[in-house]
This record gives structure tokens, C-alpha cells and sequence, in this order.
């Protein structure tokens, strides 16, 4: 069983006046959440901040990115043993914003998601077409083409590594990413379903340990219907994660759901 998980990317966005209103919150108000994990990826600058405040709470933090180099001369790189050095757990790597920008091709990504691994850090591995791969028919083959230069990439110490840190894979369509429309339930669970395929590939006991959340305008008023499809496991928030009010009703609206099914199967087998 799959522990749902939903990651909140903060992107550009924050101060520490805010922060610390918003985390106040997250900290009170999901107290509660046993089934759901929480993750917030909050801009470098932030990460000693988030752990002053969230230290003896549930929910985990973690950084939008990290360098591939490890140390040396690259101005302005933050490394993975730096993050991990803020009490993170969590990296997000492969996001569409990073991987526009020219700066994160496949090989790069990769890189990031070794020294996450080798410095403690679970990497929130992102995989997605573009609306062109999707009219053109290509959007399982650009997604299987991201997600196997990350398998094939791993030889067996770092693959047992991903499976120890249980790696997450987004699967975020770049055409619903900041949009108004989110991707349809049958594109999201379709997608899902092949990524486990493609996981099972390499490994039938990672594939089925392995939580593929999905992200691209997630909201209140969609999210029942997209993160409780039978292999979702959650969702990448962006937009969202920054309202308090949202992010505190979609992991409670999760939490519920989690409680149905658990008492539904209790009634069936008493
Ligand atoms: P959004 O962003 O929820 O604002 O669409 C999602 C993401 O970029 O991960």
C-alpha cells in the first residue's frame, strides 16, 4: 500500500513574514494528516527557515533543485549535500521550468538525481510532453524516453538507493502546468499506468512501491477527482500550495477519502 504524498512547489514566491504565517498553519491545522505526507519546496534562501519552523511537525521540506556539481567553481550552485544540510528530505529535479531554461537537459537531470541520492535526499523525479508532443501523437514516447534516461541511468547500488529513499516520479503535462485546466482523469491515469509499466520493467517490487503524483493545476475544485485515481498518489501543487486555505483542504479532503476506503474494507470483512 502506497502512502499518498503531496508535494507543494513554492517557486518564486515568499518572505519570511508570509512563510511564517502559512507554515504556522500547515503545522496546526495538519497535525492530524496520518495517511497523507506533506512536502513544501520553498526557494533555497528558506530552507533554515522552514526548518525552525517545522522541525517538530509532520510535514517534511525539501528544495525546488540542486546542482550537479558537488563543490567547486560554480557561482551560484547550491549542492545536494547543502540542502540536505537544512534537515531536508525532498529535491524536486527534471521540473518543465528548469528543464526550458536549456540548463537541464536529460543527462543533467540525471546527475542531480545521483547526488540527491548519494547526499540522503528523496528527488521528486518530473516527467511531461509538451502540447506539441501531445498533438503529435508523442506524449507516451517523450515521457518513456525522460523516464528510461533516468532508469538506464542507474546502475544497481544507486537503483537500490532510489529504492531505499523511495524516489518519486511527477508526471506534470507542460501544457497544464500554470494553466486553467488541468489534464483530463483518463489522460492522468492512463500516463500513470504506463510509468508503472515502465518502472516494472526494470523492477516489478519498485514499481509497485513507487508513488507517482501528479501536477499541472491542481486545485481544490479538481483535485478529488484526479488524486484518488487508482495509480495517483498524489499531487505536485504549485499555484495551490501557496494559499494556505487550499493546501490545508486538499490534504484533509484526501485524508477523508483514505478514511472512507479504510472503513468501507473494515465493513466488508467484519
Ligand atoms: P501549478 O504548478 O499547480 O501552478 O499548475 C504545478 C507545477 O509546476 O508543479
Amino acid at each position: 500500500m502506497r502512502k499518498k504524498i503531496l508535494v507543494g512547489n513554492w517557486k518564486l514566491q515568499g518572505s519570511l513574514a508570509i512563510n511564517q504565517l502559512i507554515l504556522n498553519r500547515f503545522k496546526a491545522e495538519l497535525a492530524h494528516l496520518f495517511d497523507v505526507d506533506v512536502v513544501v519546496c520553498v526557494p533555497y534562501i528558506y530552507l533554515f527557515q522552514v526548518q525552525e519552523l517545522l522541525k517538530d511537525s509532520n510535514i517534511a521540506w525539501g528544495a525546488q533543485n540542486i546542482s550537479q556539481y558537488q563543490e567547486g567553481p560554480h557561482t551560484s550552485c547550491i549542492s545536494a549535500n547543502m540542502v540536505a544540510e537544512s534537515g531536508a528530505s525532498y529535491t524536486i529535479i527534471g521540473h518543465s521550468e528548469r528543464r526550458a531554461l536549456k540548463l537541464e537537459n536529460s543527462r543533467v537531470a540525471l546527475k542531480r538525481v545521483l547526488n540527491a541520492l548519494n547526499a540522503g535526499l528523496t528527488p521528486i523525479f518530473c516527467v511531461g510532453e509538451t502540447l506539441d508532443d501531445r498533438e503529435n501523437g508523442l506524449a507516451e514516447l517523450v515521457v518513456k524516453n525522460q523516464l528510461l534516461n533516468l532508469i538506464q541511468g542507474l546502475d544497481d547500488a544507486n537503483f537500490n538507493l532510489a529504492k531505499k529513499l523511495n524516489i518519486v516520479i511527477a508526471y506534470e503535462p507542460v501544457w497544464a502546468i500554470g494553466a486553467k485546466q488541468s489534464a483530463s482523469a483518463n489522460i492522468v491515469q492512463a500516463m500513470h499506468q504506463l510509468i508503472r509499466f515502465i518502472l516494472a520493467e526494470r523492477d516489478q517490487q519498485f514499481a509497485e512501491q513507487t508513488r507517482i503524483i501528479y501536477g499541472g493545476s491542481v486545485s481544490l475544485s479538481n483535485s478529488n477527482k484526479l488524486l484518488n485515481l487508482a495509480d495517483v498518489d498524489g499531487g505536485l501543487l504549485g499555484r495551490s500550495s501557496f494559499v494556505a486555505d487550499d493546501l490545508i483542504s486538499i490534504c484533509s479532503d484526501m485524508q477523508k477519502y483514505i478514511d472512507k476506503g479504510n472503513l468501507q474494507s473494515y465493513l466488508c470483512a467484519s
